[in-house]
């Protein structure tokens, strides 16, 4: 059964940026696009590089080893019609994203803080 597991706060990824996350034995890939929250698998399957450690312009997220991009709502690579990351489902509770895994284990988060508003769910 898939778990709603918090992989981050809210305020550590606002508009414009993503992140990287271990969630049990999955590397997550979280983009803040807007203010919609997006979630593929982290494992670029190029050679494994850490895409959410990447450079996110609009809704594009760029591996930071070799180029390849991805859109993060389709999971699709920009390019190769048949290179499609996996997804998760993400939604916000209580200040914190959370995604939907199978068999995940909690990500310890940083202390709650107040900051703006950082996005809506996806
Ligand atoms: S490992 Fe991601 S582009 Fe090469």
């Amino acid at each position: 059964m898939a778990d709603w597991l918090p992989i981050a706060a809210i305020s550590e990824c606002p508009p414009g940026k993503s992140l990287e996350r271990v969630v049990g034995e999955r590397i997550v890939a979280l983009a803040n696009v807007d203010g919609v929250w997006h979630a593929i698998d982290g494992l670029c399957p190029h050679q494994g590089g850490p895409l959410g450690t990447g450079k996110l312009c609009g809704a594009v997220l760029t591996c930071p080893w070799h180029g390849w991009q991805f859109d993060m709502p389709s999971g699709r690579h920009r390019l190769s019609a048949t290179v499609i990351q996996p997804r998760f489902d993400v939604r916000e509770a209580e200040g914190s994203v959370l995604i939907r895994v199978e068999g995940g284990s909690p990500v310890e988060l940083p202390p709650a803080s107040p900051t703006p508003s950082g996005g809506t769910t996806a």
